[in-house]
């Protein structure tokens, strides 16, 4: 469509009018194919090529999956053709649709079989920076996951160009002797707080590979724009077990949105992303040229992961180095504390109508473990508040399915989000919602290996 723009290797542009597009990777991207009756999604297996190696994995089509772009109030219409040889379901991550249109395997449906076909269709009011995904199992963390855009009717931000990035780490496949274990080889006080040993990690298992939209260090994604030009970038955190930070060498960050949700505009040097997490930054091109390294830090543990911010017509050779590490990192990421919300939940004078205290543990909480875990049950209309606070040594980026909660901070005005990390040993998180959509909805760690653990809870309506 017009305003697309393709800077390398499938990597795609959109401009501010752009229409849905692929964010690019091997295989060649491309819409999701449309069909009569609304979009087709085919999970299956795909080649992703990272740098060279063949790795064959599981996609929709492409690592990550094809965008998809819709306009607020529009109907999604997705077919999934279930290609892959187990079950599966899709989750549309951030939104809040009937319970029904939910994806999650045995609560909101029966999962799709090999084969199988199913017919997701529901409204999208709400605009915003979205993900869809697997929620069977690991899937997820085998490629089965893609960006969702809802647009608003009437874009009150002004913007050249628009990148979305989603940040993954990556452990399968590769064990055909390369050297991706000492990817990136970050300098040792490069590391959160300058100890790796001592750094607390998401989750602590082995990803030795980052990617920034299905591409590793060597073969990063490239965003071009000219001088003076206002970058829109949505950020998404769509690893199974790493939390990042996120910086652009020579520039600053203003977040607009976190989890799709406006926020009062704030300038930050960089970001930090629990999983599950998303943020909309604008980035003004105020250097003159050059070639600047957009940094993805893991937190707690070694790796490495980039994309590249190019002005237009600088040369191929003034690319940074794969490892080079842009200061703004180490600078002050956005915290909950600084966003304030734009269009608050407006909650009823008085307390809370229930009041879930919580203890998130190891892969457990409060002690419990799903599926032999009490729901947290709730009733249409009311004002809900869930504390939670962390006892163990990993971060839990949590998630609440179905529901935009809105985080407690200092200000009273605290962030709209859908995931929100709850920092390690002794870390606390209070968020208030509206029981507004009945069901059955996940509440859970979007570490997906503390959710396949059981580290999740039931919402229920009564
Ligand atoms: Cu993105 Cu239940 O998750
Ligand atoms: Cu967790």
């Amino acid at each position: 469509g017009a305003g697309l723009s393709v800077t390398r290797r499938g990597f795609l542009a959109l401009s501010a009018a752009g229409l849905a597009a692929a964010t690019g990777c091997a295989g060649g991207g491309g819409r999701p194919s449309a069909t009569p009756g609304g979009l087709s999604l085919q999970p299956g297996p795909v080649i992703l090529d990272v740098a060279g190696h063949e790795v064959p994995t599981w996609g929709y089509g492409t690592v990550p999956g094809p965008e998809i772009r819709l306009r607020a109030g529009d109907t999604l219409r997705v077919r999934l053709h279930n290609g892959l040889p187990e079950d599966t379901t899709v989750h549309w991550h951030g939104l809040a649709p009937p319970n029904g249109m939910d994806g999650v395997p045995d609560v909101t449906q029966r999962p799709v079989p090999p084969g199988g076909t199913f017919r997701y269709e529901f409204r999208t009011p709400v605009a915003g920076s979205f993900m869809y995904h697997s929620h069977v199992g690991m899937q997820l963390d085998r490629g089965l996951y893609g960006p969702l855009i809802v647009e608003p009717r009437d874009e009150p931000l002004a913007y050249d160009r628009e990148y979305t990035l989603m940040l993954d780490d990556w452990a399968d496949g590769l064990d055909d002797g390369g050297d991706h274990t000492d990817h990136g080889g970050l300098p040792p006080e490069a590391a959160v707080d300058g100890d790796p040993t001592t750094a607390v990690s998401f989750g602590g298992r082995t990803y030795p590979l980052l990617l920034v939209n299905g591409r590793p260090p060597e073969d990063p994604p490239v965003m071009e724009g000219r001088p003076g030009d206002r970058l829109r970038l949505r950020v998404m955190n769509i690893a199974a077990d790493t939390g990042f930070r996120f910086a652009v060498a020579g520039h600053r960050l203003t977040v607009t949105h976190t989890d799709g949700m406006p926020v009062e505009p704030v300038t930050v040097d960089a970001l930090r992303l629990g999983m599950g997490e998303r943020y909309d930054v604008l980035l003004h091109l105020d250097q003159r040229d050059g070639a600047w390294q957009v940094g993805v830090a893991p937190e707690g543990r070694p790796g490495w992961g980039r994309a590249v911010l190019r002005y237009a017509g600088s040369p191929a050779s003034s690319s940074p180095p794969v490892t080079a590490w842009p200061t703004e990192l180490d600078g002050r990421p956005a915290t909950y504390g600084d966003l304030l919300a734009v269009e608050p939940p407006e909650l009823p004078a008085g307390a809370p109508d229930r009041v879930f205290d919580l203890t998130l543990q190891r892969t457990e909480i409060s002690g419990q473990s799903y599926p032999d875990a009490d729901p947290l049950t709730v009733a249409e209309g009311e004002w809900v508040r869930v504390t939670m606070r962390n006892t163990s040594a990993k971060w839990h980026p949590m998630h609440l399915h179905g529901h935009h909660f809105q985080v407690l901070t200092p200000s009273g005005r605290g962030p709209v989000k859908d995931t929100v990390t709850v920092p390690a040993r002794g870390g606390a998180v209070t968020f208030d919602f509206l029981a507004t959509n009945p069901g059955d909805w996940l509440f859970h760690c979007h570490n997906h290996h503390h959710m396949t653990d059981g580290m999740v809870r039931l919402v229920r309506y009564t």
